[in-house]
């Protein structure tokens, strides 16, 4: 299996970005070939990837999911870049990606299977591993990347109520997603990235 894997928590600062680069990074030092996709229009992981790879960012994933064009006119080799790391490559993001939020709600289901139809196949026949960074939310994005994937990692923080209770709203976003679009979609692990130091019993 060449797993596809989405990185998601609706929680913000829970180490989803942290999680999917370091570990892709472990990854491709191990030989393999990983390519991670910047869901968040946010670039936290384009930031990071981009650094020294002496080329302008030219394509993103503003074209791979632009719901305008059609899939044939989609080049997905073009859109993704290596990184300085030997075998780690991405599809970076931008602010404008944004846009695209509308226009697929507006595009109705079909338009959730996007990235699904357009990256899937090639990502598993080029690369050992496929990490989604997501955004922290439930948007269509995040529906988006979990109708493309194999499994869900879900970050999060230990020693908060609060961190349990998204925890529990993701357990069944991802529950939900599963059922109506996706059959084989698995929740691989729940990581505990962060432990709170409690100060007031919350
Ligand atoms: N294990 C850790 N211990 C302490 N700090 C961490 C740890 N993992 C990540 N961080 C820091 O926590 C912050 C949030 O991490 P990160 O950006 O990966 O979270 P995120 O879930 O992707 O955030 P967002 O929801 O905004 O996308 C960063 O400053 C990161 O360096
Ligand atoms: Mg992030």
């Amino acid at each position: 299996m060449k797993p596809i894997i989405s990185v998601i928590n609706n929680k913000g600062g829970t180490a989803k970005t942290t999680t999917v680069i370091n570990t892709g990074e472990a990854l491709s030092r191990l030989g393999k070939r990983v390519l991670i996709i910047d869901m968040d229009n946010q670039c936290n992981a384009t930031d990071i990837l981009q650094d020294g790879i002496g080329r302008p960012l030219v394509k993103s994933l503003y074209d791979v999911l632009d719901p305008r064009r059609s899939n044939e006119s989609t080049d997905i080799e073009s859109c993704i870049y290596p990184t300085v790391k030997e075998g780690l490559h991405f599809i970076p993001n931008i602010p404008d990606s944004a846009i695209l939020g509308p226009r697929i709600v507006l595009g109705g289901e079909p338009a959730l299977f996007l990235l699904r139809e357009r990256v899937r196949n090639y990502a598993l026949n080029n690369f050992d591993f496929t990490f989604i960074d997501c955004p922290p939310n439930v948007d269509v994005f995040v529906i988006s990347a979990m109708i493309a994937s194999d499994l869900v990692i879900v970050p999060t923080m230990a020693g908060s109520k609060f961190s349990l209770n998204g925890l529990v709203k993701t357990k069944a976003f991802i529950d939900d997603i599963g059922n109506r679009y996706n059959s084989d979609l698995k929740f691989l692990k729940l990581l505990i990235t962060m432990v709170r130091q409690p100060y007031i019993n919350l």
